[in-house]
């Protein structure tokens, strides 16, 4: 299915029939409205209006549309900041409040906000909670969006104090928690303690993973109950959520999602493309500007996919050139189609695009849309209805989604370690997820990104690149699974409180392989030293550990001085060290065979994904590019020989599609 995002309050309500027509036309069956609306649903204090809303939904409904209707709370109006102005956030970096004129000023722990958000959401939820044209929910808008998980607020300090209190009991035992004799910083009740901002320098890392995870339960808090009052009122209407790039909500995502029927993302390859390559050469960024990098959406898919492990939406797709990045370049000719279609091949319900007629007026009259301002028709509507051409040719939704061979396990506490310890500046748990992920998938492989609560009993190989925490929990499900498991090196190097563990690292991890992490460093990233495995030399980087092992332990690789770089105890490998692209595809494709997982060598710029017995495949290269495909391989979209920006599929002469 597609959709697009709609803003009736943005036009004059005789131009909604005719756009409604015209988002039929174009096959589109869904329509998200109202998520920034606020001031127009209530233009002030207790005066509501939602007439223009009835409307239309209405008029949407009558073309055959079904709506999404996001709750207004993004955006709160400003005779509420003016009536209530703790409702603001206060920046941690800075102390200063973080003003009206935008959008995301308030703040997760203000109890007047989250009253006034559950207020307008109830509001809306008894009035259309049973509108037969609503088919669902969207809380909110990109929580987290704009860096405001973490506040400084009053309000913030005080629920801090309370939700220490509440995890520690008694003073004494967070003050050696947290290591608070270190620099005298010992608390006497739980009502001083601070926020770990604006020290004079470095404050205790136990102390800011704490606020971390507060911060975390507060923004779980605020949807949890935005759902619940929701569904309260609506019957038959699912509750979702449009997710920006996990790493950047500082959320617990997984958790985040179990209070949604599933999970949504909004995609903008182009945008984070040219994010990601601020400092690659001019090369790489010309061949990848238009594009976007080849695992820039799928690893997206993965990740939202495996939040729920349930069919995911795009909620918002770029269309045409964002206005948010440095630079917003134009998508390549097909890249819109290449992207729908992606996603669906790794499990989309739902592709809507953001939005539909590009606005003339305000912050984002530069971003592209379906339709120019003056409402003619942008080149992108043709890859759309291409898209949906290809769907229906191919019956590539209708195909199942399988749990894949493979998983990369994942946690958002991980990242929030890595911030807060970096140790080497060019260790970032993104850029290892990035690295691993790019070497499976240039396998060809299918590939589930999961959260330390997965069920892991399906899964063959699971690579943890960067768990620094790994808990009992955990550790059960790893005794009890059977797959062989790939750790990066940090694993279980930390206590839940952010210490080394007694018996040094990995710490709960030497139950499953006997090895203890003597010592660490951290090197440049272009400081590249040798690491040979198989009588080939590789290049270990960044992060290197010094292992002491007991008598189970093989060791598979060395460094240049003959010190372990890789073990293995039965089906637990341990990487002592970060490593170059070229060693992680060689010692991953060696497993694979182990395991006896069917792998290819894709092209640089290809990506295949399967799902049911279909094999697409994505060229995100300049030049045409070979399918390395069976040679009775048959094409039921496009061609062996694919040019830039067209797509594959393919699947084995025997199998019949669904
Ligand atoms: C998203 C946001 C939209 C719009 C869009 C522009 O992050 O949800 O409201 O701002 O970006 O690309």
């Amino acid at each position: 299915m597609l959709g697009v995002c709609y803003y009736p309050e943005h036009w004059p309500s005789s131009c909604w029939a005719d756009d409604a027509r015209k988002m039929r036309a174009l096959g589109l069956e869904w329509v998200r409205i109202a998520e920034f609306s606020w001031s127009r649903l209530e233009p002030e204090s207790g005066r509501l209006e939602f007439d223009w809303l009835d409307t239309a939904i209405a008029t949407l409904g009558a073309a055959g549309l079904r709506v999404v209707l996001g709750t207004p709370t993004a955006t709160p109006p400003k005779w509420l900041i003016d009536q209530y102005p703790e409702i603001l956030p206060v920046d941690p970096a800075t102390g200063q409040v973080r003003g009206f004129g935008s959008r995301r000023h308030y703040d997760f722990s203000s109890q007047v906000y989250l009253r006034e958000a559950l207020r307008i959401s109830e509001l809306m939820a008894r009035r259309y909670g049973n509108n037969p044209h609503v088919g669902g929910w969207q809380t909110d808008n990109e929580l987290s969006c704009h860096d405001t998980t973490l506040s400084a607020s009053r309000a913030a300090r005080d629920a801090f104090r309370a939700w220490c209190r509440e995890r520690y009991q008694d003073i004494d035992v967070l003050n050696r928690a947290w290591g608070n004799v270190f620099w005298s910083m010992e608390y006497q009740d739980f009502d001083a303690i601070e926020l770990p901002v604006l020290a004079v320098t470095e404050t205790s890392p136990a102390h800011r993973l704490a606020y971390r995870r507060f911060s975390s339960d507060q923004v779980i808090r605020f949807n949890e109950e935005m759902c619940r009052v929701i569904r309260q009122h609506s019957t038959n209407q699912f509750v979702t959520h449009n997710f920006i790039p996990p790493e950047q909500t500082g959320v617990d995502n997984t958790r985040l999602a179990a209070t949604l029927d599933f999970a949504s993302y909004d995609n903008y390859p182009l945008g984070h493309t040219d994010i990601l390559l601020s400092t690659a050469n001019t090369e790489t960024l010309q061949r990848y500007q238009r594009t976007g990098l080849p695992d820039v959406a799928a690893l997206r898919y993965d990740q939202i996919r495996g939040f729920s492990n349930k069919p995911f939406w795009v909620m918002e797709q770029q269309p045409g050139p964002v206005n948010w990045a440095p630079n917003n370049p134009r998508p390549a000719p097909g890249m819109v189609r290449v992207w729908t279609l992606e996603a669906f091949a790794h499990g989309a319900d739902c592709v809507s695009y953001f939005r539909w007629r590009q606005a003339p007026f305000a912050q984002e009259q530069m971003h592209a849309g379906l339709l120019r301002p003056d409402s003619s028709e942008a080149p992108v509507c043709a890859e759309i209805r291409q898209a949906l051409r290809d769907v229906s040719a191919t019956g590539l939704t209708r195909q199942a989604m399988a749990t894949a061979d493979v998983a990369i396990l994942i946690s958002d506490e991980a990242r929030w370690i890595d911030a807060i310890e970096r140790q080497g500046s060019a260790y970032r748990h993104e850029d290892i997820l990035w690295q691993y992920y790019g070497a499976l998938r240039q396998l060809g492989l299918n590939v589930d990104i999961i959260s330390p609560t997965a069920v892991l009993d399906d899964y063959r190989l699971l690579v943890v690149p960067a768990l620094p925490l790994l808990s009992a929990e955990l550790l059960a499900k790893l005794q009890a699974c059977t797959a062989t498991v790939v750790f990066g090196p940090r694993a279980g190097a930390k206590t839940e409180d952010f210490c080394i563990p007694q018996t040094l690292a990995p710490g709960r991890l030497q139950s499953l392989i006997d090895i203890r992490v003597l010592s660490v460093e951290t090197l440049r990233a272009d400081c590249h030293e040798p690491l040979h495995w198989q009588g080939s030399s590789y290049a270990s980087t960044t992060w290197r550990e010094e292992i002491a092992s007991g008598a189970a332990v093989e060791t598979l690789a060395f460094f240049a001085d003959n010190t372990p770089a890789v073990v293995r105890q039965d089906r637990i490998i341990y990487l002592a060290s970060l490593t170059c692209d070229a060693f992680l595809r060689d010692f991953l494709s060696n497993l694979c065979t182990e395991l006896d997982l069917e792998t290819l060598e894709l092209p640089t710029d290809l990506r295949m994904r399967r799902r049911g017995n279909l094999n697409c495949v994505f060229n995100y290269a300049n030049t045409i590019q070979t399918v390395p495909a069976p040679d009775d391989a048959e094409f039921i979209l496009g061609k062996r020989q694919l040019p830039p920006g067209d797509i594959a599929i393919w699947r084995k002469q025997q199998e019949p599609t669904a």
